[in-house]
C-alpha cells in the first residue's frame, strides 16, 4: 500500500501544536482570551527564539573552522542575518502583548507566580551561545537569575531540562569565540600571524593609527568651543580622554597581560577591515560584522521594547520572578556582548585620514 500523500496538518504536527494553549487547567476553555492571548504570544516567541538558537549556531559553525575559505563568509552572513531579522519581528510582536490592558493581565497573573521570563531558558542559550560574559548579566536582589533556574531543577524534572541546556550552552564555543579567532586571522597590511614580522607590522599599523586619530583632533576642542561661543578647556579635556581610552583599547591594556597580544591582533583585525572595507577581499567580512553589530542591536531593541510593554501593562511593580521589574529589566540593555565590534565604532577615521594601506594586492585590489 502507498503511504498517504503529505498534507499540511500532519506535515506541521498541528493537531498537537494547536492543543498546547490550555495553560496550568491544560483546558482552553477555562481561560479568559486575555490568558489565551498571553500563552500564543509567548509561544511564538520561543518558536522564534528556537529557530534563532539554529541559526546562531549553524553561523558559529561555519565560523569555526580552522581555515574559513571567502566562499564561506556570505554563508555566516545569511544565517546571522536570518536570526537577526527574526529578533527585528519579535521587538515588533510586543505589539500584539501590549493590547492587554494592565487590568485584564491583572486577573490572572497571580497565579503565575514565580513563573517569569526569567526562567526563558531559551533566551539564556541564545544569551550565551552568543557568547555573553556571564559576569556582565545584571543580578537581583543580590542573586545571579539562572540560581532563579537552577533551584527549580532540583524540584521540577522540567526545571531540569531547562537546567541541561544552560549548563550544555556553557561548554559550547561562542559565536563571539570563533568570531575573535577568526578576527585573529585577518590580515593587517598584508601579514598575518603566521609571518615573522607579523608582530612589529601590527604594532606599527596601531601606532600609525592612533598618530592619525590624535592629527584629526587638532583644533576640534577649539572649533566646537567657537561654535557654541563656549570655554574649550572642558572638550579639549574629554577628546584628550577620548584619545587616552583609544590607546588603552588597541594596545588592550584593559585585559590580564597573558591575553594582550591574542587581543591586540584581534582588535587590529576588526579596526583593518572597517578602515579598508572598500578593498574586495574585505567586503564580506566587513559585512559580516556589519550584521553581528545589527543582530545585538536588535537584541537590546527587543529587551528595551520588552522593559516600555512592562512599564505599561504592570507599571514599575515587583516581577513575578521576584526582580524590581522595569529597573532589572533596563540595566540588561546596558551591557554589550560584542563590546570590541562596537568599541572601534568610536575610533573610526575618514577615509582621507587614515595610515597609507600596505600589500594592497593581496587583498584583491590592483592599482
Ligand atoms: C504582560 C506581558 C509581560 C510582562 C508584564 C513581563 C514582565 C517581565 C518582568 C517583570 C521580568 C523581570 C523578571 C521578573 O521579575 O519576573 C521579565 C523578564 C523576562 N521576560 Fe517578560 N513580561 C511579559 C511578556 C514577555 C514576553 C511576551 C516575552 C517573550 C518571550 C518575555 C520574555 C522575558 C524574558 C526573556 C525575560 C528575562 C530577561 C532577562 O533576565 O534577561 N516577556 N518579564
Amino acid at each position: 500500500m502507498t503511504s498517504p500523500a503529505p498534507n499540511y496538518w500532519d506535515y506541521l504536527k498541528l493537531d498537537r501544536l494547536l492543543g498546547l494553549q490550555g495553560g496550568l487547567e491544560d483546558d482552553e476553555g477555562k481561560l479568559l482570551s486575555d490568558e489565551l492571548h498571553f500563552i500564543v504570544v509567548h509561544q511564538a516567541f520561543e518558536l522564534w527564539f528556537k529557530l534563532c538558537l539554529r541559526e546562531l549556531r549553524e553561523a558559529r559553525d561555519h565560523l569555526a573552522s580552522e581555515r574559513v575559505p571567502e566562499e564561506k563568509i556570505p554563508r555566516v552572513v545569511h544565517h546571522l542575518r536570518r536570526g537577526s531579522s527574526i529578533l527585528e519581528l519579535c521587538v515588533d510582536q510586543f505589539r500584539v502583548m501590549e493590547t492587554l490592558t494592565p487590568q485584564d493581565f491583572l486577573a490572572f497573573r497571580d497565579k503565575l507566580i514565580p513563573a517569569s521570563g526569567f526562567q526563558s531558558f531559551q533566551l539564556r542559550e541564545l544569551e550565551l551561545v552568543l557568547g555573553l560574559d556571564e559576569q556582565l548579566r545584571p543580578s537581583y536582589a543580590g542573586k545571579d537569575p539562572l540560581d532563579h533556574i537552577k533551584q527549580l531543577a532540583e524540584t521540577s524534572p522540567s526545571g531540569q531540562l531547562a537546567w541541561q541546556r544552560i549548563e550544555a550552552a556553557r561548554q559550547e564555543l561562542s559565536l563571539k569565540e570563533a568570531l575573535r579567532e577568526w578576527l585573529y586571522r585577518t590580515p593587517v597590511q598584508g601579514k598575518g600571524p603566521a609571518d615573522g614580522d607579523d608582530e612589529e607590522t601590527v604594532s606599527r599599523f596601531l601606532s600609525d593609527y592612533l598618530a592619525a586619530l590624535r592629527a584629526s583632533s587638532e583644533g576640534k576642542a577649539e572649533r566646537l568651543a567657537a561654535a557654541l561661543n563656549d570655554d574649550p578647556g572642558p572638550f579639549r579635556e574629554r577628546i584628550e580622554e577620548g584619545l587616552r581610552a583609544a590607546e588603552r583599547f588597541l594596545w588592550a591594556q584593559d585585559v590580564p597581560e597573558g591575553e594582550r597580544a591574542r587581543m591586540r591582533r584581534v582588535r587590529a583585525g576588526v579596526l583593518f577591515i572597517e578602515s579598508y572595507r572598500e578593498l574586495p577581499l574585505l567586503a564580506w567580512p566587513r559585512l559580516l560584522i556589519d550584521t553581528v553589530v545589527e543582530l545585538e542591536e536588535q537584541l537590546v531593541l527587543f529587551r528595551t521594547r520588552h522593559a516600555r510593554m512592562v512599564e505599561r501593562i504592570i507599571g514599575r511593580r515587583v516581577g513575578t520572578g521576584g526582580s524590581s521589574g522595569v529597573d532589572y529589566l533596563d540595566e540588561t540593555a546596558r551591557y554589550r556582548i560584542f563590546d570590541e565590534l562596537w568599541a572601534v565604532r568610536t575610533i573610526l577615521l575618514p577615509k582621507t585620514a587614515v595610515p597609507p594601506l600596505q600589500n594592497a594586492e593581496q587583498y584583491g585590489f590592483v592599482r
